[in-house]
């Protein structure tokens, strides 16, 4: 029986196990954290799908690749957006409760950069509601022996040998031992690299590490540098929080003030629907506006608010004490979202036989800018295609002999410490989020770019100096060379991209070229790193 090991236990994950058990297939999934703390159940506004009645296919797919500023592969988007309505209904065959209105259909709201309301949602807690949903069903397949999940594992590295993947060595925290774990695929749903950024709405436990090592073992990586500023996000003492899109959606509206005048900025340049501009666009306007930006959505009333966004009500009231029914939220933009990640095909496949990307880890539908709904959506989307693409795929006949791999890798790193460095892995992982929020902030420019290389080869050339003297520590040192690689490659990619698109803008190149209306592609070799635009 062929057997998967599955990186991540979130929504891509998750549904990747279970639509892999409907087929027969057995999997084990592995995270460090169950999936109750997975970053997608912090996923608020909703999931998208064209099933309004003014709503067409055909418009999700224009919206989507529009949104995305054209850069991404229009017939995977094709599948994805056709493939939405089935994926809610899916959903709610497994018990998701989605809101519904008066006549017991489901409630759709408008998103930023859609033509049309097709935001699904369950209030503002729609991740939440999917996880509980797929949960209990991956617990039925737990009972039948299909799906393993194992908490307390960290991924190490890919056992890759001659281009094919043949399973993954996993750190294991509970008994602080290493693993290998062979198997006939490797699926990666390991979420983007907040972690890597100090100012995040994103879970921090995702780092982004697994991309990182896999890039060092070969595998391409595709439009790192389209990072996504979410247009609202509060400051609060742990971190920054997310107010959804969907006050906006329902109505909410954005101002700062001139003296006691409120500016409606994004109503004044763009018309009646500015607030739910596509957030690239929000996320500048509000980076360039003079002074405080606030969101409104005290106007809507204390019962739609209570209705919709209730969450959002407990939310600021928790965290910056202030009452959303009366008072305006101050809001400013933070890194939200990674476009960018392992480059795959539309079957979800890497460049790595056997092995597979999928969810927000995974570049293939988001072009420069995601569309807010559409990550839920491409998780979920992805957990199916590629459990379809696992089943087409022969399983391993025989497998190479890694018994020795561990002791090597440990050999090299050893052998690198010619002196030790003053610096702690925790120190050096600190100054890798200050360095990369001053260079691939809202605006970028060559100066800011290529000072932020320069800083992540100090680390690097550090970081071997890192001691080491049990698992745990071998762990650490380890990792961080693979984050620090990450990081120089998203630099790399932005300085690269010589134009301004999406997300991704250059003061010094203020303007969109069609010398770079492709993906970029970047690999790794001998510490040499290669970008190019398109596939060569
Ligand atoms: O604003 C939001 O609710 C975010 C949704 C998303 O990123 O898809």
């Amino acid at each position: 029986m062929k057997k998967v090991v599955i990186l991540g236990s979130g929504i891509a994950g998750l549904t990747c196990s279970i639509k892999l058990a409907e087929l027969g297939i057995k999997s084990l999934v592995v995270s460090p954290y169950p999936s109750e703390r997975s970053q997608s159940v912090m996923a608020a506004g909703g999931i998208n799908a064209a099933i309004g009645k003014d709503d067409d296919v055909s418009l999700h797919i224009e919206d989507t690749y529009q949104g995305g500023c054209c850069i991404d592969d229009y017939n995977a988007i094709k599948e994805l957006c056709e493939n939405a309505p089935t994926i809610i209904s899916w959903l709610e065959s497994l018990g998701t409760v989605f809101s519904k209105d008066a006549n017991e259909e489901l409630s759709l709201r408008a998103f930023g950069g859609q033509s049309k309301k097709r935001t699904v949602f369950a209030g503002a807690s729609t991740g939440k509601q999917i996880m509980t949903s797929l949960i209990n069903e991956a617990r039925k397949y737990e009972n039948l022996g299909l799906i393993e999940r194992k908490m307390g594992r960290y991924f190490h590295s890919a056992l890759i040998d001659n281009g094919t993947c043949y399973g993954a060595v996993l750190y294991n925290d509970i008994n602080q031992v290493m693993e290998l774990e062979l198997s006939d695929a490797v699926v990666v749903a390991t979420g983007g690299q907040n972690a890597l950024f100090g100012k995040t709405t994103g879970s921090v436990l995702c780092d982004g590490y697994v991309a990182g090592k896999l890039f060092t073992q070969g595998a391409i990586l595709r439009n790192l540098e389209f990072i996504q500023y979410h247009p609202t996000t509060i400051e609060t003492s742990q971190k920054r929080m997310l107010i959804t899109e969907a006050c906006r959606g329902e109505g909410g509206r954005l101002y700062y003030l001139d003296g006691d005048k409120k500016i409606y900025f994004m109503e004044d340049i763009y018309g009646p629907m500015g607030n739910l501009m596509p957030r690239d666009i929000v996320s500048k306007h509000i980076y360039d506006a003079p002074s405080q930006v606030y969101l409104d959505i005290s106007f809507l009333g204390k019962q739609l608010i209570e209705s919709k966004l209730s969450e959002v009500k407990d939310l600021c009231k928790k965290y910056i004490n202030l009452d959303v029914t009366k008072d305006s939220i101050p809001v400013s933009p933070s890194v939200h979202f990674f476009m960018g990640g392992l480059a795959v095909n539309n079957k979800h496949q890497t460049n790595i036989k056997n092995l597979y990307a999928i969810g927000e880890c995974a570049s293939m539908y988001h072009g420069a800018n995601r569309l807010g709904g559409n990550s839920l959506l491409a998780a979920i989307n992805g957990g199916m295609v590629a459990s379809k693409s696992i089943e087409e795929e022969d399983s391993i006949s025989s497998t190479p002999d890694f018994s020795n791999y561990l002791e090597e890798q440990k050999k090299e790193l050893k052998e690198n410490q010619d002196s030790k460095s003053d610096f702690s892995a925790f120190y050096i992982r600190q100054e890798i989020s200050k360095i990369l929020d001053n260079s691939l902030g809202i605006t970028r420019s060559e100066d800011k770019l290529q000072k932020g290389i320069e800083e992540i080869d100090y680390y690097i050339n550090i970081c071997d100096r890192l001691e080491f003297d049990n698992d745990i520590s071998y762990y650490i040192s380890y990792s961080l060379n693979s984050l620090l690689i990450l990081a120089r490659a998203i630099l790399l990619s932005a300085l690269n991209r010589k134009e301004s698109r999406g997300s991704h803008i250059r003061m010094d190149y203020p303007n969109k070229s069609d010398k770079y209306s492709k993906p970029t592609y970047i690999r790794y070799m001998n510490g040499k790193y290669d970008v190019t635009i398109g596939m060569e």
